[in-house]
């Protein structure tokens, strides 16, 4: 029987009360689909840092190599100052892992509630594949004259060939391998008889950052011409794709991006798809060890009242199952998570969803 090693760490806040939902439906795939898991607990998080002055042990990632994947809650504590276990475990962890994925499906579930107008799940499906070891978010930079009015202070936007490359490739790869879209997903039926079958969408900023969406743009278009001439190239400005998220969702199938944008669009996206309680990703490393979190914080006024959505956390845990080749599970959560929000759910905000946490990962588990 297969057996996978899942280390999960909690985190932050209501993280723990999460992952506990998540690993619950995790076991229920397990047995129902004839595999086994073992779980790791990891304590890394605020609580811990207080208590002992340690953001991360060393061989933290060392460790953490050891599993086959990872489940992650939250990060982010009140009493401690915003960077310290941002930096400290999340973005170390994506480093150190070499997670250059953020893969981060944006799909609104029947039952569930639209911001947008006029859109259902038909218009409200596609993925956002986000650059996440690259450019601000590595560190570059410095202040000189802190505190006096000369005081400079510069965050550099790092990107190579190679990391941009990959990216992309990884893009083209997912959208190749996407269930067929559908018409509405920016393919006009010339572009189909073309023989085209999916589109990927670069989205950057090509009319300021003109040398590094630039080297965005030559890779983009050197890389689809070469190995993916059936997937339709596209290009929106970020500031466009905003507008375009809220006006026409259902033009996207795929979208590559750098890390910023990235992070800026899929909150964005988030909130498309039914906000922070539904929203899950991925930090992949196609060649090493993935880990897997709700996109939303850690959300210290929820923290241990039984009363956080759970629904992202257990869709995490499905792309995780996903990822290591335990399509048929990943599926079957995904369907009763579906049929939940269609059938059960009164809301998927915290507090009014008519059940508590545990209750709603009962409501999966059993549903499996
Ligand atoms: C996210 C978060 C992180 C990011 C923060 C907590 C460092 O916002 O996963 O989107 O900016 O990547
Ligand atoms: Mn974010």
């Amino acid at each position: 029987m297969a057996t996978y090693n899942i280390a999960v760490i909690g985190g932050d806040g209501t993280g723990p009360e999460v992952t506990r939902e998540s690993v619950k439906v995790l076991k229920a795939a397990a047995a129902k689909f004839n595999f086994k898991l073992n779980f790791h607990d990891y304590d890394f998080g605020g609580d811990r840092y207080l208590r002992t002055g340690e953001v991360l042990p060393d061989n933290a990632s060392q460790e953490l190599r050891q599993h086959q994947a990872i489940l992650l809650g939250a990060i982010g504590h009140p009493g401690v100052a915003p960077g310290i276990l941002e930096k400290g475990i999340l973005l170390r962890l994506r480093f150190e892992l070499d997670q250059y994925i953020n893969l981060r499906p944006v799909k609104l579930f029947p039952g569930v509630e639209c911001p947008l107008k006029g859109k259902g799940p038909e218009q409200i499906d596609f993925t956002v594949v986000r650059e996440n070891t690259q450019a601000l978010y590595c560190g570059m930079g410095g202040t000189a004259h802190k505190g006096t009015k000369d005081e400079v202070a510069t965050q550099v936007s790092v990107y190579t060939r190679m990391g941009v490359e990959r990216a992309i490739r990884y893009a083209f790869e997912y959208c190749k391998k996407r269930r067929q879209p559908r018409p509405w997903k920016g393919l006009s039926e010339a572009d189909r008889a073309k023989g085209l079958t999916g589109q990927l969408t670069l989205v950057g900023k090509t009319n300021v950052l003109t040398f590094v969406y630039d080297l965005w743009e030559r890779a983009f278009h050197e890389v689809g011409k070469a190995d993916y001439p059936e997937i339709k190239r596209d290009y929106n400005h970020v500031d466009a794709c905003c507008m375009w998220f809220v006006k026409s969702p259902e033009f996207y199938d795929v979208i590559v991006t750098g890390n910023m944008f990235g992070d800026i669009i899929t909150d964005l996206g988030a909130m498309i798809q039914g906000g922070m309680g539904i929203a899950a990703g991925g930090n992949i490393n196609p060649e090493g060890v993935s880990m897997f979190e709700p996109i939303g914080g850690s959300a210290p006024k929820y923290t241990n009242q039984n009363v956080i959505n759970p629904l992202a956390a257990i869709c995490a845990g499905a792309m995780l199952l996903d990822t290591l080749g335990e399509h048929e599970a990943a599926h079957a959560i995904e369907k009763t998570v579906q049929h939940t929000t269609a059938n059960k759910l009164k809301s998927l905000a915290a507090g009014r969803m008519g059940y508590s946490t545990t209750e709603v990962g009962d409501l999966i588990a059993g549903g499996l």
